[in-house]
């Protein structure tokens, strides 16, 4: 059976792209791919028109509320979790278990749960990682078993608005998130 992707985009930069460089190779290589954003970042994909090619993409609705209480799960059981990108706020919240959105809440169940790997781009610069708290978050998901996509060699740090436009290490997120998998 394909393996099932739940893919998390933030309102970082990037997320406009995770349809041509995030989900069209995992479904090239038999995955299917199911995206919850969170709000902020469904705003941008909404205005776009990016929402409804994902859908018509990836064969299911894009969710960015939470479903009511009488209701089932739009999307199916998931193998894997990738937060990409994820903002700094994102990976903080992550971090301190705060489930305040679509995105947040499944995410934060699969960090508890630990039965699917989780993957995580954080899409930062470096004065969101002169935060005092930043360390912490960092240490708090990699004792969780997160795999986080970082490193010099991955995503070296620009001040802020000093790299608009730069292209996320597309192909180094695809092999973290296929290797997770495989275990
Ligand atoms: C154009 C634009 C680009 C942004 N890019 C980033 C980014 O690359 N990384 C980041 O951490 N925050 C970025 N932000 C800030 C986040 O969008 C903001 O902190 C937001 O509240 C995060 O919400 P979310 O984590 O729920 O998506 C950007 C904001 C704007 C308006």
């Amino acid at each position: 059976m394909a393996p099932v992707l739940g893919l998390v985009g933030s309102s970082a930069g990037g997320v406009e792209q995770i349809l041509p460089r995030l989900i069209e190779p995992l479904l090239e290589r038999g995955w299917r791919v199911a995206v919850t954003l969170t709000p902020t970042a469904a705003t941008w994909l909404d205005a776009s028109g990016e929402i409804s090619r994902i859908e018509q993409r990836t064969g299911y609705p894009v969710r960015w509320q939470p479903r009511l209480p009488g209701e089932t799960s739009p999307h199916p059981p998931l193998d894997c979790h990738a937060v990409v990108p994820a903002t700094a706020n994102t990976v903080a919240k992550l971090a301190l278990g705060i489930a305040d959105n679509q995105a947040l809440t499944q995410v934060c169940e699969a960090i508890g749960l630990g039965a699917a790997p989780v993957v995580v781009f954080p899409r930062v610069n470096a004065a969101h990682v002169r935060h005092p708290s930043w360390g912490g978050h960092v240490a708090a998901l990699q004792l969780a078993g997160v795999h986080l996509v970082t490193g010099d060699d991955v995503w070296s740090l620009h001040e802020p608005r000093s790299a608009p436009g730069r292209e996320l290490p597309w192909v180094t997120i695809v092999e973290t998130i296929v290797a997770a998998v495989r275990g």
